[in-house]
């Protein structure tokens, strides 16, 4: 277990003298609807990050010129904190998410947040916080730290000013039953040189027209396929991708920058080659994808991410198609990472790669 260090910045902390905690039916969560009572604030003005803040959760009051609202300039991470089973707060690869959160930022052209603050402000809140995360077998506190750009202006020049929220729901499952994800030429999410790599908030709005569409008919997701060939996959946008085929368990490639280097992705990588799984980080087309499930070699598929965790995919949609995936509870490859991940945050299996953190 890693400690955070004590960091330079000063956070004023206000807390609230009111909790909604005890409205709370943790049994029943929806995620993303719930919130806790608290949320950290800082700004980048002159140069440096500074108001840093925690205080009750409260709207935001905004310019109306504020150019994240009209150029999406503005980032975001996901990342979550458990209850082991002695009942105490750990985070799950802080230091990942703040590595790819100042990635983001450098992209986007947004200021970089200092370990400190960013450690300081997380762990503060979280300690703040901890009586909300669930201790259900599927519970979590999920985490949301982003920043946007904050000049009153109309034009097209880098902000100058930034703002940098983080506020936290308790969570139970994302999806709650497989994935149905559709296959389609016509849209694209990402292409090289583009923001596909990055959590630009922007990569994500301009999914929800074909979304809204492949919804109407009945798929929860896209599987996203390139705009270069037309041919290989992505992601689905809420999480990376792997396929099984025969006995190899393959992902797509991160280096075209086209798709995010999800942390949960990283740990199923070292997971399942730590466990002797065969694992290869190659393309895979469209054509392989059908013609593994054709002739009967497609065992497996799932998605990972912070939210979703490891989500199985029932359906995978392609023109008028929908092929029908193997019954999850048979799977090898899925089931065990899902299992281990679970023991791993509970603090059942040993944290042999050193990703939990103690709060
Ligand atoms: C996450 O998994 O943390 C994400 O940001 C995906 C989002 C759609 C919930």
């Amino acid at each position: 277990m890693k400690v955070a260090v004590n960091p330079a910045y000063e956070i004023d902390i206000h807390l609230s003298p009111v909790s909604t905690i005890d409205s709370v039916d943790f049994e029943n969560l929806q995620f993303g609807k719930v919130f806790t009572d608290h949320m950290f604030e800082a700004d980048y003005l002159d140069g440096k990050w500074t108001n840093c803040a925690i205080k009750p959760l409260t709207k935001l009051q905004l310019h109306p010129a504020t150019s994240a609202l009209h150029y999406g300039q503005a980032i975001f991470e996901g990342m979550k904190a458990f209850k082991n089973q002695e009942g105490k707060a750990t985070l799950f690869r802080p230091d990942a998410n703040l590595s790819r959160l100042n990635e983001s930022c450098r992209r986007m052209a947004i200021p970089e947040v200092p370990e400190e603050l960013f450690m300081n402000a997380l762990f503060n809140l979280v300690r703040i916080e901890q009586d909300w995360i669930p201790n259900t077998d599927d519970g979590s506190m999920y985490i949301r730290p982003y920043i946007f750009a904050t000049d009153d202006f109309v034009g097209i020049k880098p902000s100058d000013t930034f703002k940098l929220v983080i506020f936290c729901c308790p969570v139970a499952r994302y999806y709650q039953k497989p994935v149905r994800v559709y296959m389609q030429e016509e849209y694209v999410r990402a292409f090289p040189g583009g923001t596909g790599a990055v959590k630009a908030a922007g990569n994500y709005a301009a999914t929800m027209m074909p979304l809204q569409q492949i919804r109407e008919k009945g798929y929860d997701q896209m599987l996203w396929i390139d705009g270069v060939t037309h041919n290989r996959l992505q992601e689905i946008g809420t999480m990376n991708v792997f396929v099984q085929i025969d006995d190899t368990i393959i992902t797509i490639p991160t280096d075209e920058g086209t798709i995010l280097k999800g942390i949960t992705r990283d740990s199923c990588i070292e997971l399942l080659k730590a466990e002797g799984f065969k694992v290869e980080i190659r393309d895979v087309t469209i054509q392989e994808l059908l013609d593994a499930h054709k002739t009967g070699r497609l065992h497996d598929a799932f998605g990972t991410g912070t939210a979703a965790t490891i989500a199985p995919i029932g359906v995978i949609g392609y023109k008028d198609i929908a092929y029908e995936l193997p019954p999850v509870e048979g799977r090898k490859a899925s089931n065990w990472l899902k299992q281990e991940m679970w023991s791993i945050r509970k603090g059942i299996s040993a944290d042999r790669f050193g990703w939990m953190w103690a709060v």
